[in-house]
């Protein structure tokens, strides 16, 4: 998972909006990662609220794909309970291979504008439209939903796709981080204040495995700072 967070933890300002929080140094950190990467999670919020997702423009690491024969970008997966998403945002025209990971039954072939769908299985009956009622349904709804994340991965992984970057935002990375299923932790440190309700990850209980350790950290200019964990597995641990 690889974030901007202000020193109060915070991934965007109180207002909301498309947060563009850190500097050039984290944007070379990004792109690093990105190109480490097979294919990026991104929630479909910030989708929404960006307009498009983030390409390696750095010549350097264009050209070490290039020589280690893979495509220049890394697939760009958004991850959605609906698959609502505006045809006219700038998403659809970036050079990027797209791809929609939805739960089973939202649609049985990739919507206009993707190149391939993922299906979220979901333990018992297919999924039906989330009914606007109580809480319990939707939550009920939100653990058949989480269910199939393991799955999932494995299926990309068997599609070629088993380095994963997750991009966030807050709710999607909530949702793995509580399945235990992020390696490591990549976050730039930004040296804000924002305070506000958008915390990098919403309180919700975490399963209390999760260990991590520092595996580098390094100043990226402009008092930023990058913090990079790898997540310890039960029998590594001390
Ligand atoms: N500072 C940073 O590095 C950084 C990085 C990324 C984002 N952000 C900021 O984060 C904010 C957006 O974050 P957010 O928490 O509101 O939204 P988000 O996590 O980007 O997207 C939430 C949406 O993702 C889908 N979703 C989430 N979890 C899912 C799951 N387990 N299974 C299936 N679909 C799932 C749902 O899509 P549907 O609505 O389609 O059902 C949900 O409404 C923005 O302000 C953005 O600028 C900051």
């Amino acid at each position: 998972m690889v974030l901007a967070v202000s020193l109060d933890g915070r991934l965007a300002p109180p207002e909301g909006g498309a947060a563009q929080l850190g500097g050039a140094g984290d944007r070379r950190a990004l792109e690093e990662a990105l190109a480490w990467a097979d294919g990026c999670l991104i929630g479909a919020e910030t989708l929404r609220l960006h307009g498009s997702t983030c390409l390696i423009r750095q010549a350097d690491l264009l050209e070490r794909r290039r020589r280690e024969g893979r495509p220049p970008q890394p697939w760009a997966l958004v991850v959605s309970r609906t698959g609502r998403l505006d045809p006219q945002l700038p998403f659809f025209q970036q050079p990027v291979r797209r791809g929609l990971v939805a739960p089973a039954g939202v649609s049985s072939s990739p919507p206009a504008g993707f190149d391939r769908l993922w299906a979220l299985p979901m333990d018992g009956s297919p999924s039906e439209p989330r009914p606007a009622v109580g809480r319990a349904v939707e939550t009920s709804q939100d653990q058949r939903l989480l269910s199939g994340w393991p799955a999932l991965l494995i299926e990309l992984a068997a599609d070629g796709l088993e380095r994963l970057l997750l991009l966030g935002g807050a709710r999607l990375a909530a949702s793995l981080l509580a399945l235990d299923l992020v390696d490591g932790l990549q976050l730039t440190l930004v040296p804000r204040l924002l305070g506000g309700a958008h915390s990098w990850l919403p309180l919700a209980p975490l399963p209390a495995a999760a260990h991590w350790q520092l595996k580098e950290s390094r100043p990226l200019g402009d008092g930023e700072l990058l913090l990079h964990y790898r997540r310890l597995k039960p029998n590594q641990r001390s």
